[in-house]
Order: structure tokens, then sequence, then C-alpha cells
């Protein structure tokens, strides 16, 4: 029997490729569909590569019907916060406009099944914690606006009875594989963890924090690391739900446990072997003292949770990923 396809757009990326390897391991074909804007062709390796760029609609049908794929899976975007007050036009194009002619390549294939990627940057700032999917979207930047764009459109699609959509409202994305075929590989990288471990291990610059006298416990900014690995699970979750419900669903994916960044830095520190070397600044505008999930909803009604909750646990699956040479592309 043949495996049921997949399209993944974004597939060649740091989340899009462990959500490929667990479709594989579930008995899917990922088709991953990239233009390779930040993603990397050594990480497509459980599907074909299709290179073309979710804006282009055409291309996006032909290589749905190619592959008479049962569903979408949406990664592709630009996913820089600073970048994006930099670029706005570019962030709007690729994450509104591409979610807009992803949707018409759907709709002309007969096509309901979506997957979004969101993001908490959506919730802005909010008061309170832990944060439930309820809470007000007042997105504090460019990113956030346009993913919150993207999820209006796919919710007023899935009110119009055109597509099925879970969105998934992703926290800190960390790790890597654990079996080290793939990890997280961004150029330029914003990521905490993974700057903290490149300036561990030297290949780096001081890591720069930004902000010491936050009203938190240890005065830095708390936040939500979720393992990649868990993430992947989740989205196998979403496409089960697809097979019994319709409309639209927005889940918050975290662990619900705010960590430091000094928590971070202490366990970088620990596991690389050496301290991490840090310039200590002032706040940086738009950074939220707090973020952290309430994921009761994604546990209720998704059946998903975190495996992995402990900031050491995912903090050595990067290290691990990071000590290796990048693959040649
Ligand atoms: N990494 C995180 O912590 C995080 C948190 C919340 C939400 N997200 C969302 O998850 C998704 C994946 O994030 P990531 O960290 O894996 O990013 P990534 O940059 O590693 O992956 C994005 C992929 O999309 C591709 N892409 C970009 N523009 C494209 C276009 N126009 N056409 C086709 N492909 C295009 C890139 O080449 C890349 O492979 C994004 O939608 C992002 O907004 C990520």
């Amino acid at each position: 029997m043949t495996k049921p396809a997949v399209l993944v757009t974004g597939g060649a990326g740091y989340v899009g490729s462990h959500v490929c390897k667990a479709l594989d391991r579930a008995g899917f074909l990922p088709v991953a569909y990239d233009n390779l804007a930040t993603g990397h062709r050594w990480a497509v390796k459980w599907g074909p590569l299709e290179e073309g760029d979710v804006r282009d609609g055409y291309r996006v049908e032909t290589v749905l019907r190619r592959y008479r794929a049962t569903a979408v899976l949406h990664f592709a975007a630009l996913s820089l916060v600073g970048a994006s007050a930099k670029q706005p036009f570019d962030y709007y194009d690729v994450n509104v406009n591409g979610a807009l002619s992803l949707s018409h390549a759907m709709r002309q294939c007969g096509l309901r099944k979506l997957v979004f990627s969101s993001t908490c940057a959506v919730y802005g700032m909010p008061e309170r914690m832990p944060i439930e999917e309820e809470a007000p979207r007042l997105p504090v930047n460019v990113y956030g606006r346009t993913k919150l764009a993207a999820e209006h459109l796919f919710a007023d699609l899935a009110a119009a009875g055109e597509i099925d959509v879970v969105m998934l409202r992703y926290f800190n994305a960390c790790g890597a594989d654990r079996d080290g075929e793939i990890g997280e590989a961004h150029e330029p990288e914003s990521h905490l963890i993974p700057l903290a471990i490149q300036a561990a291990l030297g290949a780096g610059g001081p890591l720069s924090l930004f902000g010491t006298d936050y009203p938190t416990p240890d005065g830095t900014c708390l936040r939500d690391y979720i393992h990649v690995e868990d993430l992947a699970e989740a989205h196998l979750k979403a496409l089960t739900l697809l097979e019994t419900k319709s409309g639209a669903h927005a889940f918050n994916l975290g662990t619900g446990i705010g960590v430091s960044v000094r928590e971070v830095l202490a366990a970088v520190g620990k596991l690389a072997g050496k301290p991490v070397p840090v310039n200590e600044g002032p706040r940086r505008e738009g950074d939220a003292p707090q973020l952290y999930a309430s994921p009761a909803k994604a546990e209720r009604e998704l059946g998903w949770r975190a495996q992995a909750t402990d900031i050491e646990s995912m903090v050595g699956s990067a290290i691990n990923w990071h000590r290796k040479p990048l693959p040649a592309a």
C-alpha cells in the first residue's frame, strides 16, 4: 500500500524537518516543499524535496496533485522578530500572502486538512500567566502580526466551511533529534539556547543578556521551552484530530513551565563543561518579563503533553547536535 502523502511547506527547516521524520515513522510520505531561504537540503531525508515558493500557488497545486497529498502542514515562514520590523513587506508577503496562495492551491485540489505553525508571539505581552488560548491576541511585533493575520485567514476559511485547520501556537522550540540526524541551524541564529551553546563552545562571541532586573525570581526573563520532538508529536496528533473534527482549532504547545535565561545558561554551562561567557546589558524593548503556556487544552482535546520538561534534557540534545560538524549541503 502506498503511504498517504502530506505536503510539508518549510519541510527543510528546523521544526519542519523534525516533523518530517515523525511523519515517516507514523507511516506518511512527507513531501517537503521549500524554497531553501533558511532551510537546508541536508535536512530533507524522509521524503522528496520539491523546491518552490509557497507564494507560487500554481506550483503548490501542481505538487499537491502529483503526490495526491491528503493534508498540508504549513511551516514555511519568515520568523525573525527583529528582521520583521525592518522588512515588513517581505514578512507580510511570505507569511500572509503565502498563506493565501497556499489556501487557494488547496481549494483548487479540494484539499481541506491543514495544520498551521503559529506562535505564542500572537499573544504579545499578556498580563496573565499561564497563557490560555482565549487570551487576547495583541502581538507587539510585525512577525506576530503576520502570524495572527494568517490565523484569521485560516479561521475565516474554516468558518465558511472551506477548510479544517489546527493552529499550533508554539512557545520556544528547542533541542534536536535525539538520534542526532538533524537539529537547529539558523543563519543568523536568534534563539537563546543555540546562541548560548555557540558561546560556550567558543563558536561565537559572548552571549548578550538583555535585562537582569525583571520582576522574576532571578531578574531574567522566563520563557517556555518546548522540545522539537514534542512539537513533532503534536503535529501527528493534530492530523488525527482532523480525521474526526471540522472547523478551526487552536492549541498552545508548551510545557507550562517558565524557565529563566540564567537557568538556561546554567544548564548549557554544566552540560558543555564550560561556563557561557555573558555580556549583561539593559532590557530589550518588546521583551515580556514572562511567557509560558497553559498546555491544558492541548492535553484535554489533542491528547498531547510534552514529554521533555526539564531544561537540561532539552539542552543536552541541542549540545550533542552542535558538537558535530554541520552535514554537507
Ligand atoms: N522555532 C521556534 O521557536 C518557533 C516558535 C513559534 C513558531 N514557529 C513557527 O514555526 C515555523 C517553522 O519555524 P522554524 O524555526 O523551523 O524556521 P525555519 O526558518 O528553520 O524554517 C522555515 C522554513 O520555511 C522555508 N521558507 C521560508 N520562506 C519560504 C517561502 N516563501 N516558500 C517556501 N519555503 C519557505 C525556509 O527555507 C525554511 O526551510 C515557522 O512558521 C515559525 O513562524 C517557530
